[in-house]
């Protein structure tokens, strides 16, 4: 997912030799993000059964292509991968970076309704449509630690789970918008792609 306020690109980021798993490898390559209408991302994802070191590996090449891209949020099943796990950084666009990882989310509980103005997804390229999203969510889940989270979330955090959490569960955010403004977007894309 991403948003207008676009976060730095990946180049800037913060070094910190205290926390190792903040610092980003840039050598590392990008994992090419998966792009609408394949049909890879419409499927449900399978839970994560086990935290290991190939999962911590993606979880790094995953980073380093949503800080790359820029995003904020990144969802496994977006590079290629089915299964139930996802990143996203909200932290500031001048603060250092705080990556998350939530394995296996689960949306426990929503309220209210707000709208999640021109939201866009790296999905979904060169398009933004508001999408009425849930105001708060509880969420459960584990990070990348096998720790149990519990992520009560409002505001814009909420909307950047919401959106990752659809993911994984096969949704993108045309998925909610009306049908005649998705209309336009699957339109352009038929048209993009006999262009090619
Ligand atoms: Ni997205």
């Amino acid at each position: 997912m991403y948003y207008r306020f676009h976060m730095k690109n990946g180049e800037n980021n913060t070094v910190n030799p205290e926390k190792p798993e903040t610092n980003r490898n840039f050598h590392t390559a990008t994992i090419e993000i998966l792009t609408y209408p394949n049909k890879f991302l419409s499927q449900p994802t399978q839970p994560v059964k086990n935290i290991d070191g190939e999962l911590q590996n993606m979880i790094e090449r995953m980073a380093v292509t949503m800080y790359q891209a820029p995003g904020i949020g990144l969802a496994a099943i977006q590079v290629g991968i089915n299964q139930s796990f996802l990143i996203y950084d909200v932290s500031p666009q001048d603060s250092e970076r705080s990556l998350q990882v939530l394995i296996n989310p689960r949306i426990v509980s929503k309220e209210g309704t707000t709208i999640s103005e021109e939201e866009g997804c790296l999905s979904v390229p060169d398009f933004r449509a508001d999408v009425k999203r849930a105001a708060s969510i509880l969420v459960e889940g584990f990070d990348r630690n096998e720790k149990p989270l519990r992520i009560e979330a409002e505001g814009f955090l909420a909307v950047v789970l919401q959106h990752e959490i659809d993911h994984l569960n096969g949704i993108l955010f045309i998925d909610r918008i009306s049908s005649l403004k998705r209309g336009i977007y699957k339109r352009r894309v038929k048209k993009n792609l006999k262009g090619r």
